[in-house]
């Protein structure tokens, strides 16, 4: 994997859950959990004495889970965990020496910033994807869209204080990447080796980080005369009529469309921060995208799309 392919990876997965793990013996299960939970990434932090072994055995048993290292303060443990398996290098500070070790080699590197200063000091070390830590306590969200001022060339991992709660704030935010975090993962799961509920953890957070909202129903018709007779009858329910060239809004609830458009009976909107994130989801759930509907907004992100598979006889819209 490229270090872009990693990225568009870990952006993708949305979720990276930061390991802190006693024995080594339970990272293969823990992966498995994860994996189940529709997570094929982690970083496994260097806290503990079996981070080491706990990377080596994972990226052997489960070669399709992308590990990284966390917690590698210092070119030495980046070199430890590379050879592990470590598929990226993570730290909660920025140490030039070991970013440039990883650039020296080629290995994707995260490290961790807070302030302005620092995030001049990973750009003049060639980083462009840094890890904002401890997000909460540095200004969470606010802090992020400020960065982005300033720095709109910058994507981050986020993590520190981040659990389901706050975790969609986080993925509205256009700067972020991806979403780091202990909650799915906490140390007694682990230890009392609870891999259902990590899985259930994972699946949860990997469903709502896409935050997906049902926005409209549209309804199919032959033709305008037979549109406009269907939104006269939904106006008698005090919806306002909105009439468009393709279609008439009822609010903003129902679209009536003027042609038998996509879908056997009409079609399901829902709205979502990132389609490219939430594409790459609904794939894995045996959705295929209609090519011929997808729209780019001016920065080339996808704003609109259709899927092939209907639900219901409604074809499936997603909208920025
Ligand atoms: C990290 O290093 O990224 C954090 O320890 C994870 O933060 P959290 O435990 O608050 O999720």
């Amino acid at each position: 994997m490229t270090k872009n392919e990693l990225l568009k990876f870990i952006h993708d997965i949305a979720i990276v859950p930061v390991v802190k793990i006693d024995d080594a013996a339970k990272a293969v299960p823990l992966a498995k959990a994860m994996m189940a939970g529709g997570i094929p990434v982690a970083e496994i932090t260097f806290r503990t004495a079996a981070a080491e072994e706990a990377i080596r055995n994972v990226t052997k048993a489960c070669p399709e889970m992308v590990v990284g290292a966390g917690t590698v303060i210092n070119p030495a443990l980046a070199e430890k965990a590379v050879a592990a398996g470590a598929k990226f290098i993570v730290s909660a500070g920025l140490n030039p020496e070991t970013v440039r070790w990883c650039n020296e080699h080629d290995i994707p590197c995260v490290p961790g910033v807070c302030t302005p200063s620092e995030i001049e000091l990973g750009l003049s070390l060639g980083l462009d994807t840094l890890k904002f830590f401890p997000a909460e306590a540095s200004g969470g969200v606010k802090m992020l869209k400020d960065f982005a001022g300033p720095f709109p060339q910058v994507k981050f991992m986020t993590t520190g204080g981040i659990n389901p709660a706050n975790l969609l704030d986080y993925a509205r935010t256009p700067n972020v990447l991806a979403i780091g975090g202990s909650w799915m993962v906490k140390a007694d799961l682990i230890e009392n080796e609870q891999w259902d509920e990590i899985t259930r953890l994972c699946s949860e957070a990997v469903t709502q980080v896409q935050g997906l909202e049902f926005v409209h129903v549209g309804i199919n018709n032959a033709d305008d005369k037979e549109a406009m007779k269907v939104a006269q009858a939904f106006a008698a329910f005090g919806m306002g009529i909105n009439n468009g060239n393709s279609s008439i809004f009822m609010d903003k609830a129902i679209e009536v469309m003027k042609t038998p458009f996509y879908g056997e009976k009409g079609h399901l909107a829902f709205r979502c921060p990132d389609l490219e994130r939430t594409v790459a989801y609904l794939e894995k759930k045996g959705f295929t995208v209609r090519q011929e509907s997808v729209k780019y907004d001016a920065k080339g992100k996808m704003k609109i799309c259709y899927f092939n598979e209907e639900i219901g006889g409604f074809a499936i819209h997603l909208v920025k």
